[in-house]
């Protein structure tokens, strides 16, 4: 039984790092490919109103976009983030927080191929509605894990964000293995893959796991918020990037040192990384 709703997080510190990661990933492929595979294992259901029941709870998107929103300096992927935040509002006020989904589906044209897993019933139906229009995708209310059962061609370029709620533990493992099969099997396939950093025990064991892998095509970008301590509570966010380009690790090391200044607590006691683990 999944309980998990990110309603309730959506427009967060960790979302906006997500999305820039994931939008900049999309923009340095589709200088080289004409027509990109996206695949997004972990959907949700792709717009979180501010006024809603969820997004009203905790109003996590006050320390994330909302702050943003007021940004005045000149990192390009920042701005290009909010360029696409505010064309989906359709509005310079943001007044909904689009996910993963309807991003991808603003970016993406007609010659790229889209593909949405979300295992929760009430969200898969929420996220067929609000992208009913969308001609280039399919849908699938399966596991997201199993994309790599699918068929996918290794002439094409695809790219795939894997974003799990975390909420089952061992979804860290199954993180670890898919990388396993990913670094394995895939020569053309680019992967954002988000983590929280809980505490410092799990997050150093997580990425030990990953290291044993003994890959060299896997970039850890980590940016630290609060303070890291033995306490399970979210202290920050990650991405551990598969097969990213040069382009793109380089755009977010300026662009994560901007995230950290603008989202840090005072009492942060570690800086953001960006390293091949
Ligand atoms: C963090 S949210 C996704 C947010 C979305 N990617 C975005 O950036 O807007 C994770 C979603 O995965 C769904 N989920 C959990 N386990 C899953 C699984 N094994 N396969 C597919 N979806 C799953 C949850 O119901 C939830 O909607």
């Amino acid at each position: 039984m999944l309980s998990y709703k990110h309603g309730y997080h959506a427009g967060n510190q960790a979302d906006v790092l997500k999305h820039i990661c994931l939008i900049q990933a999309y923009k340095s492929l589709k200088k080289h490919h004409n027509s990109i595979s996206y695949i997004d294992t972990h959907a949700g259901s792709g717009d979180y109103k501010f006024e809603s029941d969820y997004m009203s709870k905790n109003k996590e998107y006050e320390n994330g976009i909302s702050i943003l929103e007021n940004y005045k300096y000149e990192n390009q992927s920042i701005k290009f983030y909010l360029k696409i935040i505010r064309n989906i509002n359709n509005s310079k006020k943001i007044s909904f927080y689009p996910g993963s989904p309807l991003i991808m589906s603003h970016l993406s044209d007609n010659s790229d191929k889209l593909s949405f897993y979300e295992l929760h019933n009430n969200e898969f139906i929420l996220l067929r509605k609000n992208l009913s229009k969308q001609i280039n995708s399919k849908f699938f209310n399966k596991d997201g894990f199993d994309f790599t059962n699918q068929k996918i061609n290794s002439n094409e370029k695809t790219l795939v964000l894997i974003d799990p709620s975390y909420e089952i533990k061992d979804d860290f493992e199954k993180v670890v293995n898919t990388l396993r099969i990913l670094d394995k099997e895939y020569a053309n396939l680019t992967a954002l893959i988000w983590y929280p950093v809980l505490n410092v025990e799990n997050n150093d064991l997580f990425i030990e796991n990953i290291r044993k892998i003994g890959s060299n095509r896997i970039t850890r970008i980590e940016l630290p918020l609060k303070k890291y301590n033995e306490d399970i509570e979210m202290k920050g966010s990650g991405i551990i990037l598969f097969d990213g380009s040069k382009f793109l690790i380089n755009n977010m090391k300026e662009c994560i040192k901007e995230l950290y200044q603008i989202f840090k607590d005072e009492n942060c006691n570690i800086k953001p990384k960006i390293q091949k683990i």
